[in-house]
């Protein structure tokens, strides 16, 4: 009975606690001779020190565990790992590159750049996001939430790419050849060179793509992925780090462009892709809600063009779908003639995108009424229920509020404070607004209404979309040209704005 407690309590403690035990006794027995220790075996006894602690936000390595980690001062991120050998790392094999390709330095006009380097994905939503295409050599991270179609993603990029004669290499650490083929099967006919591989071990890896020479590659997932040398688990912040420097070595080295899958948990539990933003050129998120069929590809680094673009698509049966035209997407379905729903214009990037933003206002029987904002910022609600309250004489303290932003878009741009206001008063009213209206505009604490960016391109996109009026700021009017197919209202304050409808 004893023993087989005994068995378990080991089982349970782990490999982690037993190098700790380990650490921790050698240290025990060294403190009562530690006057006659020469200085050799001090060091000894650093060396033999076999774990080290990680921040599992900014891959911040420290011998001791800290509360807040120095570098990104984030709380409760320090995770213990253990040690990674130095002879072995990656960084004597940048050392190793580095000394074999002594580089001199060069003029901006020695170097050339040959528009042939990009390759297109055969999507132009992703081709936008990655700033007109696939650059050869590139490293690019996709993040997102574990069953939101980042495999789905690059398994149909592979076949565009395949298809137009590239050489693709794919490779899961997740799934089954069985699995991937039925996917596939679901996305429609692969043609060309496009290669399937099951492997986890990094160095593996490494030895196949120096032996097939593929063009582009694709790691499905760098949480699945280890490196011999290092000996804590797969996921962890070394394992996830070493090997994505192996990555960009082989990237870098034999202008490979290399995709690799990053999952992001809720609490960023397991090394988050966090630490690997530093080191790829290109980050991507792929982001949308489960219960929503459309999914936003957005760009957060590129070293290759722009930061601010989205590509949308859709989840359908057969894979992924591009939209085109994501307002009229958004804007599906829209009820007629309701109370407490507008149309407003917010920007993603250079792209406008036409939402609807709905409210609803009910008596409350709370002592403190209850607020809710789904897709947008809570305080900001509640902020510009303050504003309607104090500049307008509504007893908005008096009702209960819930504000929601259709088809699961988040969006947190000021542009949308005057539609959220109209909305909330249309429903309080129970009044409709005209739905041939759109309205954008950032509202101020005194109630005015301030100019936003690029009014002209979200006007443009109303017209597209055959709306016929267009309540924006003033000052942004008038920096505006005319336009003759759509009805322009200049407002410069909340008042002003309500008492158009
Ligand atoms: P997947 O690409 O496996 O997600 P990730 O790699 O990000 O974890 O996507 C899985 C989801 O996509 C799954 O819930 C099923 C759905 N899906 C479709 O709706 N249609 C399809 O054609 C495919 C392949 C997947
Ligand atoms: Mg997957």
């Amino acid at each position: 009975m004893r023993a087989s407690g005994k068995r378990k309590r080991a089982l349970t403690a782990g490999p982690f606690s037993l190098a700790r035990d380990q650490v921790r006794k050698s240290a025990g027995k060294a403190h009562g001779s530690m006057a006659v220790l020469g200085k050799t075996r001090r060091d000894k006894m650093a060396k033999a020190k076999t774990t080290v602690f990680f921040c599992k936000e900014c891959g911040y390595e420290s011998a001791k565990w800290v509360g807040q980690c120095p570098a990104c001062r984030e709380w409760n991120t320090m995770v213990e790992e253990p040690a990674a050998p130095r002879n072995s790392s990656a960084a004597s094999a940048v050392r190793h590159q580095s000394s074999l390709m002594k580089s001199k330095p060069a003029r901006l006009s020695e170097i050339s750049v040959e528009e042939k380097d990009r390759v297109t994905t055969g999507y132009q939503e992703l081709d936008r996001v990655l700033g007109g295409g696939v650059v050869a050599g590139s490293l690019v991270l996709v993040g997102g939430d574990p069953g939101i179609g980042k495999s789905t993603l690059l398994l149909q990029v592979c076949r565009n790419l395949s298809a137009v004669g590239q050489k693709v290499l794919y490779i899961s650490g997740e799934e089954s050849l069985k699995q991937i083929k039925l996917r596939a099967n679901r996305i429609g006919q692969v043609t060309g060179d496009l290669r399937f591989l099951c492997e986890t071990s990094l160095d593996n890896i490494q030895e196949t793509i120096s032996q097939e020479k593929p063009d582009i590659v694709i790691i499905d997932s760098i949480q699945t992925m280890y490196r011999e040398e290092i000996s804590s688990a797969p996921g962890s912040v070394s394992q996830v780090r070493e090997s994505t420097n192996l990555l960009m070595q082989i990237a870098k080295g034999e202008g490979i462009t290399i995709f690799i899958v990053g999952h992001v948990t809720k609490e960023g539990v397991v090394a988050g892709p966090r630490v690997l933003e530093h080191m790829v050129d290109t980050v991507l998120y792929f982001e949308g809600d489960r219960h929503a069929s459309y999914r936003i590809l957005r760009g957060v680094k590129n070293r290759f063009g722009s930061t601010n673009e989205i590509g949308v698509f859709e989840m359908r049966e057969q894979g992924l779908v591009e939209v085109e035209n994501p307002s009229e997407f958004m804007l599906d379905g829209r009820p007629e003639g309701a109370s407490g729903a507008v149309v407003a214009c917010a920007m993603e990037g250079t792209r406008p995108i036409l939402l609807e933003v709905q409210a609803l206002v009910t008596q409350s029987n709370l002592g403190i009424p209850r607020r809710t904002a789904a897709g947008t910022d809570y305080n900001r609600v509640n902020l510009l229920m303050a504003v309607l309250e104090k500049r307008c004489h509504y007893e908005m303290s008096r009702y209960d509020a819930y504000v929601n932003i259709a088809g699961g878009m988040k969006m947190n741009e000021p542009a949308l404070d005057l539609a959220i206001i109209m909305a909330l008063v249309s429903s309080l009213k129970d009044r409709p607004v005209d739905e041939k209206t759109i309205v954008f505009g950032e509202v101020g604490l005194s109630g005015e209404v301030r100019s936003v960016s690029m009014a002209e391109q979200r006007v443009n996109e109303a017209v597209k979309l055959g709306f016929e009026a267009c309540v924006l700021p003033r000052i942004s009017l008038d920096k505006m040209k005319k336009n003759g197919k759509i009805r322009l209202i200049g407002v410069s304050n909340v008042r002003e704005a309500i008492g158009i409808f």
